[in-house]
């Protein structure tokens, strides 16, 4: 992956950033290449020159921030989607709106508030990352691929979630409230 693209000064630098990962791919040594931090800004700028395309952006998501431009842009172009800070509202953003249904659904379906967090993004096809330095959680957060939340539980904790910006990372290159 790129890691951000906020350092380049134009779109020619990323432009020739990303050529070099084509490079990368070519020789073998990268079965897959992709970008983080990407908005639609600058995929459409690797896009005008590229062999070819980032098979995924990792980018902050979670219920605060769900990103509803770069969804249907990457979408469009067939881009996957991976969410860091995905536990941010249980982490970082407390109190907040999708308290409530978090909790009652933790208790529904007997795993950690977590667990419905990392679900929520999993049942939206994105990819979910996270870590932890217990290992009592790595085993946790498994327990998010043996359950489902149906689509109205989905759909209620992204409404709830929109009732709030918080933004975890990165947070000095966004206006506040940015949810692009
Ligand atoms: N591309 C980028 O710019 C970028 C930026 C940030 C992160 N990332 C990537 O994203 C990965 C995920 O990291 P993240 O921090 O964003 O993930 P996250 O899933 O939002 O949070 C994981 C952290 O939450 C803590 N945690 C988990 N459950 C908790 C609970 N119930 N109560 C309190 N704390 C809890 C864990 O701490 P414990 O260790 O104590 O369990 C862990 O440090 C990283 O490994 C990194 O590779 C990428």
């Amino acid at each position: 992956l790129i890691h951000s693209p906020f350092n380049a000064k134009s779109d020619a630098e990323l432009q020739s950033a990303w050529a070099e990962l084509e490079i990368l791919h070519a020789s073998g040594k990268a079965r897959s290449i992709g970008v983080s931090n990407f908005y639609p800004q600058h995929l459409t700028a690797i896009l005008k020159t590229a062999k070819i395309k980032p098979a995924i952006n990792q980018i902050e998501f979670h219920a605060y921030l769900q990103h509803p431009q770069l969804q249907k842009f990457q979408k469009e172009h067939n881009i996957a989607l991976a969410a860091y800070g995905p536990l941010v509202p249980l982490t970082k953003a407390r109190p907040g709106p999708v308290d409530e249904v978090v909790q009652r659904l933790s208790a529904k379906y007997n795993v950690g508030e977590g667990e419905i967090l990392l679900r929520w993004v999993i049942e939206q096809g994105i990819v979910a990352i996270t870590t932890s330095g217990k290992e009592s959680r790595l085993r946790g957060y498994l327990k998010a691929m043996e359950f489902s939340l149906t689509p109205e539980e989905v759909r209620e904790i992204s409404v709830e979630g929109e009732k709030k910006y918080f933004r975890g990372y990165w947070t000095t290159r966004f206006p506040p409230g940015d949810r692009s």
